[in-house]
This record gives C-alpha cells, sequence and structure tokens, in this order.
C-alpha cells in the first residue's frame, strides 16, 4: 500500500474538524506538514494531528521534497497562487470549493491541470456520500427503466395511456435547512457567503444528476442566506435549492427529493434513503452517522433524531452544548478517492473542469438574485473547449 505524504494548507474551522481528522485516520495517508498564516494555529494543529512540522508560509509547502499531495483549505482568497506551482512541482491538490471567484482564475488552473497532467479535485465532496452515490444509481435506473409498479390509484388503463413528455422530465428539490448561529462571519460576506460558497454542493448535485444541460436560473430572496434557487434543464427539468437561515440546527439539514419516470427517490440528510417506484430495490436503505450517544440503537432518520435527543439529554446532566451527531457527507471517501485517482487506479472524485461549470452557475445565480431576473445559461457556460 502506497503511502501518501499530505500537507494542509489552511488550518481553519474545516481542516480541523474534517480534514486533519480525515487524513489522521487514513491509513494510505500520513501528515507531514500543517501550514497556515496564522503560526500558532498550524502549530497547534501539528501538536493535535500529529504532523511532523508546521509553517506559515504555503511556499515552504509547495517546495517541500516530502510532500506528495496539498489538500489547501482556505477561503478563495487562495488559489491559483498556490496551485500552478503545486502542479507544475508535480504535487496532486485537493483544494476546497469553490474552486475560484473569478472566470480567469478557474480557466488558468483548468490550463494547467491539462498541461502538466497532475489532478485536481475540488471538495465537491457530497457526491462521495454514500447516500448520494445510490441516490445516482437509483436515479439512473429510473432514467433507464422507469417504475414498474401500478400505482393504488390508477386511472391511466394500467400505464398504457401515451406518456406526456413530462413524465421523463426530473424534478429534483434540495431543501436545506441551516442554522446561521453555527457559521462565523462569513453569513454576511454575500459575494463570498452562502449562496456561493455553500450553494456549490447542491448545484454540483443537480448537474451531477441531470444528464440534459442547464438553459436557465433564477433566484429570490437575499444573497446572505433565505432563498430559492432555480436551475431549469434542456430538457424541462427543474432543481430547486431551498435554503432556510433560520432553522434549528438540530433538525437534519439536507433532504433531496426526486421524481421521474414514476420512481420517488428521497435522500433524508445522508442517512436514509426512501423509494417506491423500483420494484427491485429495498423501500429504505441507511447509512452511518455519528458519534453514538450510550444506549443508542436506532438508525436511518429515526435513529438519527433519536441520537440527537439523547446528545441533548446527557448535555442537559452534564453541562455544555450536545455533541454534534454528523452523518456521512462523504469528505473522507473523497479525499480516499483522490488518492486512488492520484495512483492511477480511479477517476478524479470531482474533477476541476466539473467544477468550474458549477462554479459558473453559482456566479450566475448571485448576479440572477441581484438583478430580481431569471439568466439564460448557455454552452459558454457548461462546455469548456479542448486545448
Ligand atoms: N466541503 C465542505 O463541506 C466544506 C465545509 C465548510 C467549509 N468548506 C470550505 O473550506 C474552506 C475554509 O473554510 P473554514 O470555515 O475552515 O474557514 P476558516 O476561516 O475557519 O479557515 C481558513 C484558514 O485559512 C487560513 N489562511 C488564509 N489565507 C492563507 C494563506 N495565504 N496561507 C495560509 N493560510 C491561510 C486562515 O488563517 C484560516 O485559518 C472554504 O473554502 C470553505 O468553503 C468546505
Amino acid at each position: 500500500m502506497k503511502t501518501h505524504r499530505i500537507a494542509v494548507v489552511g488550518c481553519g474551522a474545516f481542516a480541523r474538524m474534517v480534514h486533519l481528522p480525515n487524513i489522521q485516520a487514513n491509513p494510505r495517508a500520513e501528515l507531514v506538514m500543517t501550514c497556515d498564516q496564522d503560526h500558532g494555529l498550524a502549530e497547534e494543529s501539528r501538536a493535535t494531528f500529529g504532523a511532523r512540522r508546521a509553517s506559515g508560509d504555503w511556499r515552504e509547502v509547495v517546495a517541500a521534497d516530502d510532500v506528495d499531495v496539498i489538500v489547501l483549505a482556505t477561503h478563495t482568497n487562495l488559489r491559483r497562487d498556490l496551485i500552478l506551482p503545486a502542479l507544475a512541482a508535480g504535487k496532486p491538490v485537493l483544494v476546497e470549493k469553490p474552486l475560484a471567484n473569478s472566470q480567469e482564475e478557474m480557466i488558468e488552473i483548468v490550463r494547467e491541470v491539462r498541461r502538466t497532467g497532475v489532478p485536481v479535485c475540488v471538495g465537491h465532496n457530497r457526491r462521495s456520500s454514500p447516500g448520494v452515490l445510490d441516490l445516482k444509481r437509483l436515479l439512473d435506473k429510473a432514467i433507464q427503466e422507469g417504475g414498474t409498479l401500478v400505482p393504488a390509484v390508477d386511472r391511466s388503463a394500467g400505464g398504457r395511456r401515451t406518456e406526456l413528455p413530462e413524465e421523463r422530465q426530473i424534478q429534483l428539490l434540495i431543501r436545506v435547512n441551516d442554522d446561521c448561529r453555527s457559521w462565523v462571519d462569513w453569513i454576511y460576506w454575500d459575494r463570498e457567503g452562502i449562496l456561493f460558497a455553500e450553494m456549490v454542493h447542491f448545484i454540483d448535485v443537480a448537474l451531477w444528476l441531470n444528464p440534459s444541460p442547464p438553459v436557465r436560473v433564477f433566484a429570490e430572496g437575499s444573497a446572505r442566506g433565505n432563498f430559492t434557487l432555480l436551475i431549469r434543464f434542456q430538457d424541462g427539468s427543474l432543481t430547486t435549492i431551498q435554503q432556510g437561515l433560520a432553522g434549528h440546527f438540530d433538525y437534519p439539514k439536507e433532504l433531496f427529493e426526486v421524481t421521474t419516470r414514476h420512481v420517488t427517490l428521497a435522500l433524508d440528510h445522508h442517512v436514509e434513503l426512501r423509494q417506491r417506484g423500483l420494484a427491485d430495490e429495498p423501500f429504505r436503505r441507511v447509512y452511518p452517522f455519528g458519534p453514538i450517544p450510550d444506549g443508542q440503537s436506532g438508525e436511518g432518520i429515526e435513529g438519527f433524531h433519536q441520537a440527537v435527543t439523547r446528545a441533548r439529554e446527557a448535555a442537559a446532566l452534564r453541562g455544555g452544548p450536545p455533541a454534534y451527531i454528523s452523518p456521512d457527507k462523504g469528505h473522507a471517501a473523497h479525499l480516499d478517492g483522490f488518492l486512488d485517482c492520484v495512483e492511477g487506479r480511479g477517476r478524479n472524485p470531482c474533477d476541476v473542469a466539473d467544477a468550474v461549470v458549477v462554479t459558473r452557475i453559482a456566479l450566475k445565480l448571485l448576479d440572477a438574485i441581484r438583478l430580481g431576473m431569471p439568466l439564460a445559461v448557455g454552452p459558454e457556460d457548461w462546455h469548456i473547449p479542448a486545448g
């Protein structure tokens, strides 16, 4: 088994909560360097996660002979400047989303990936969530085969009535129940905040699930949160992304509900996938979450609610905040998949070209919400020419 010597640049909240523990737990990875412009934070992260050394300057990471792979977890303030020399030095980069906030910067990164042949993976990790992977597999099956079960109420002569074109469209609802008290001051950065920096996850899932290209976007609400985004696809399919910032953190955050060809699929917070319409698939699949409180035995969405209640009860006795019960949103698998790709034995979990399209659509939605009008999307947005 190959060991990948990894450096993390940007040891902020997300790196310390997700990337650094995941690298520490991955037997294929060795944490060589922690780097942050706040040297104290780099040093603290080194000590906590057992890196060999810490640095306050990302240039030392790019130049280091004993670093094979870089995880870049700063905001978009540091992207091209690090990625271009890293690729020239033969170091693959897993970069957090969003890839960048300008077209020029994204294209420069794509060109350098192509020139060097060194991969960049973007942290659109929902695609690596076990629940989202099953959702895509079942949706692909529904698109190909359609549902076979005649409904309890049937006025279509057993499904023999002429099919409407709309019956083949994909209606996808992504509901994001957020609690802005869980965010740091990003919430106020409307040019960089939730609509742009967070919604790329869900725009990515929408584009990944829909075989047809997007043709129009519309957005209504506040760009800081409490908005609805609409993406229309060429075949008439619609994706609605509904975000609320004044929800409660205890309640499940992400619900993906999709219908096509008389199949209904619902992925509830990455812990439970339900389906009706596919006769040979189970009604319910469940996925792990953690940490599991003492005495907890339930699974799926009901188990998740029980775990949150138990965590709150334990906190009331102990004092302090309850444990954060987290579903598997695919972060660890995304990194692992990228290491496979670096070794040449798997596809990139989120190639940079896919991320460019997602980021362009996010920027367009930001324009749409500001202008208060729908905006056209064309091949110039979703097609990236060779060369
Ligand atoms: N994939 C996900 O699910 C997910 C979730 C949350 C955040 N993120 C992404 O992770 C990134 C970081 O988010 P965060 O919440 O940890 O932010 P944060 O502000 O807590 O951390 C960013 C860190 O980067 C450091 N930094 C900034 N510029 C630097 C430079 N030039 N050199 C070295 N260090 C530098 C800062 O000092 C800070 O410690 C963002 O791009 C965000 O979108 C991804």
